[in-house]
């Protein structure tokens, strides 16, 4: 059968792509022993790939979090191509190139050329389908998604994905070589935003619509989430750190590709902000202003609103979490891990619908669903049963 070899450290990985997420992986792969290749069709980014790597390698020999044998030993570990044909000896590649599916489909088929029978190909894709990626391929069952978070080497999620295609082997051999990187792996379907960034839309999504309703601005809404719910950033603050380019187009991207789902409905103040390029920290200004000069404000911090706005919220998110474990994304384990090692929620929202009560919950999103009258604020079906059933996710 093929690629049914077992990865090890003595496996070369090819890494193609070398910006913020290749370059990352890159230093992750090469940590855990392995000689990695990276490769960039643009010489200035490989080169500052190059740079970057040995200048943090630097800061951790600095802050003692790594020896300067073991700094050496990564450096000697990596070379950085500038042609593909240096892959032939590849056990895994990981592509993690612009977000465009025909830029990747022609590498994806550039690559099966030159590469083994064996090597598994895979993708570090945010938005795109695995099947649509691997039809490209003469060999799709070599192609699967292995999706890392940003910064790769801090943030310990990755999100195995494979796709219709995919050989159960090379899924087992690929959780298997991401697990001995040292990183806490989910397995999940390919289906948009696959389990993080289809989870987390709500914690968004419900918060925008608040401050769109008049109830709450910006400030109160942050505060009630870190306040009621222990979440380290409020919606707010975490949109504009990550930028409203960024978590305007995913929103948007997941929501279209759900067939225009009404939980995943962008809003037109994200767009709004979008379109003037108030991006966020990175611009200087998004839902708050970070110019020195200008006072950042202040929340209310009115008990009963701020509860009111995390039960909502919270109330969203559960029932997120609950619709995926019923149509299969991934195990209640999986996907309580994902929120937790992806995006640091205090809790795995399984566990927390626990908490709270399913009842409590089904009661909350039913007094919205008949406020409003919006399928957005339908309970999940396995809500629903659940608590006719009087069952918990875990005992
Ligand atoms: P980036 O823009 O920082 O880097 C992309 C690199 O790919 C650039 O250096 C570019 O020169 C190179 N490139 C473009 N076309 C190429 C080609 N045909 N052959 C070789 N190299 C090529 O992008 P970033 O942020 O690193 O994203 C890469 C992938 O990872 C995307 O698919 C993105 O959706 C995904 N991703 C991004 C995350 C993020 O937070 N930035 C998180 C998780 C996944």
């Amino acid at each position: 059968m093929a690629n049914n070899q077992q990865l090890t450290t003595n496996n070369i990985i090819g890494i193609i792509g070398s910006g913020a997420m290749g370059a990352g992986i890159a230093q992750v792969a090469a940590t855990a022993g392995h000689n990695v290749i990276v490769y960039d069709n643009n010489q200035t980014a490989l080169d500052k790939a190059k740079a970057n790597l040995d200048s943090t390698l630097k800061k951790l020999v600095e802050k003692q979090k790594l020896t300067d044998e073991k700094a050496k030993s990564i450096l000697a570990n990596t070379q950085f191509a500038n042609d593909l044909n240096q892959f032939k000896n590849c056990g895994l590649i990981i592509e993690a190139i612009v977000e465009n599916i025909d830029v990747k489909q022609k590498l994806f088929s550039d690559l099966e050329v030159i590469v083994s029978a064996d090597c598994i190909l895979a993708t570090n894709t945010s938005s795109l389908s695995i099947a649509s990626i691997a039809s490209a391929c003469k060999k799709a069952e070599r192609v699967i998604g292995i999706h890392f978070f940003n910064p790769a080497p801090l943030m310990p999620l990755v999100e195995i994905i494979p796709g219709i295609l995919t050989d159960n082997t090379v899924t087992e051999n690929s959780k298997k070589i991401i697990d001995s990187w040292g990183k806490v792996t989910v397995l999940t379907k390919d289906t948009p935003g696959f389990i993080v960034n289809r989870v987390a839309r709500s914690f968004y999504g419900e918060s925008i619509r608040i401050y769109e309703e008049g109830m709450a601005d910006f400030a109160t809404i942050d505060w009630a989430l870190k306040t009621y719910g222990g979440f380290k950033m409020g919606p707010f603050e975490l949109m504009d750190f990550i930028g409203n380019d960024i978590n305007y187009k995913v929103t948007e991207s997941v929501w279209t590709q759900f067939f225009f789902e009404p939980r995943f409905k962008p809003s037109l103040t994200q767009k709004r902000l979008y379109e003037a390029k108030l991006f966020g920290r990175k611009s200087g200004r998004g839902y708050y202003n970070y110019a020195e000069s200008v006072a950042m404000p202040q929340p209310k911090q009115d008990e009963e609103l701020g509860k009111y706005i995390f039960n909502r919220v919270i109330t969203m998110l559960i029932n997120e979490a609950i619709d995926s474990l019923y149509l299969q994304l991934a195990t209640k384990e999986d996907l309580d891990l994902a929120m937790t090692k992806g995006v640091n929620y205090p809790k795995g929202l399984l566990k927390w619908a626990d908490e709270i009560g399913l009842k409590n919950v089904y009661t909350s999103l039913d007094v919205l669903y008949e406020l409003y009258n919006e399928d957005r604020y339908r309970p999940s079906i396995l809500l629903k049963m659940m608590v006719r059933d009087e069952k918990k996710f875990y005992t």
